[in-house]
């Protein structure tokens, strides 16, 4: 696309003369999916990645609470997101305060917080959990603590789909994505009427009932594998819109049939945005040492698992 030449072009050049590299999660629009970003993947993935980078810079091309995950496990460098109010509407719906209640009144249970949330709620927590693990660390909260049940926060959503896999109780608190919480079953039962032999695969934020009406149910690279690995004729993936974008250059094959629903918080990432950022190293992330060194553990629990 000509229109983008300009700031990819600049982009390109500024990474090598910042020393610079760019983790895009699997929601950003095409043209930083493929053309600008370095690493690409799920939170999981994110995470992992980039732990032991080389670069100086670690720009981020997603929300603040991955940009601040990256912060928490590479403290020593400088990491930049280009709209720090790409927020998430889990990770606002919860403060610290409140885990601290949650957990006066379920005494000796875990507390699994998945990453979509702040460092000082991270900082209360026992272990975080990606949806790429949740079940995984369910099962090791619970295992290690010798209960029937943990603490999952704030997506009750997620930690009721998650505790029907594990048959593990889940204490919940009342966070939904603004995004997947608007899928409904009676849509997807649509789909599959207009086309029939639609594969479905949903992401494990949505509400349980739609999840109960797909096919396949994964964090985002999750649901990139199994498409790879089926090769649907037709796909439905239901989630924010760029996956489907995305896929559709890497499988000629499948043809995506939507809805999906865009999140507000991911498209302020723009090219121009991260043009910007690395043109005025605007703006680092930055956490409050009292906060960080606790929040950094809870997350370096989960890589361990
Ligand atoms: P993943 O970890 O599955 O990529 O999910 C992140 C997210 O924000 C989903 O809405
Ligand atoms: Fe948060 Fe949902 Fe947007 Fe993911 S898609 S960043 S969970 S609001």
């Amino acid at each position: 696309d000509t229109h983008f030449r300009d700031d990819i072009a600049a982009i390109l050049r500024l990474k090598k003369e910042r020393n610079a590299v760019i983790l895009a999660h699997n929601y950003q629009t095409p043209e930083i999916f493929h053309c600008i970003s370095d690493i690409q993947g799920d939170s999981l993935a994110l995470a992992r990645k980039a732990q032991g980078l080389e670069a100086d810079v670690i720009l981020m091309a997603g929300v603040h609470f991955m940009a601040e995950t990256v912060k928490l496990l590479n403290p020593d460098k400088t990491v930049l997101i280009s709209d720090p109010k790409a927020g998430c509407s889990l990770a606002e719906s919860i403060t610290a305060e409140n885990v601290r209640a949650l957990k006066a009144q379920h005494p000796g249970v875990p507390v699994v917080t998945y990453v979509n949330s702040s460092a000082e709620v991270k900082a209360e927590t026992d272990i975080c959990c990606t949806s790429g693990n949740a079940k995984r660390v369910m099962k090791h909260a619970a295992e290690q603590a010798g209960t029937d049940s943990v603490i999952m926060i704030p997506d009750e959503f997620l930690a009721a789909n998650i505790s029907k896999e594990t048959g593990i109780k889940a204490i919940t608190w009342p966070g939904h994505c603004e995004v997947h919480e608007q899928f409904t079953p009676r849509q997807i039962k649509q789909y599959r009427v207009m086309h029939p032999g639609v594969v479905v695969v949903a992401h494990p934020e949505c509400p349980p009932p739609v999840i109960e009406a797909a096919d396949f149910s994964g964090s985002t690279a999750d649901m990139i594998n199994f498409i790879a690995q089926e090769k649907p004729e037709k796909a439905l993936l239901v989630t924010e819109c760029s996956m489907s974008d995305n896929l559709a250059q890497l499988n000629p094959g499948t043809e995506f049939v939507r809805p999906c629903n865009l999140c507000p918080h991911m498209k302020r990432i723009t090219l121009k945005g991260i043009r910007h950022a690395l043109e005025t190293m605007q703006t680092p992330v930055t956490i409050p040492p009292h906060l960080a060194e606790k929040a950094r553990a809870s997350v370096e629990r989960m890589l361990a698992v």
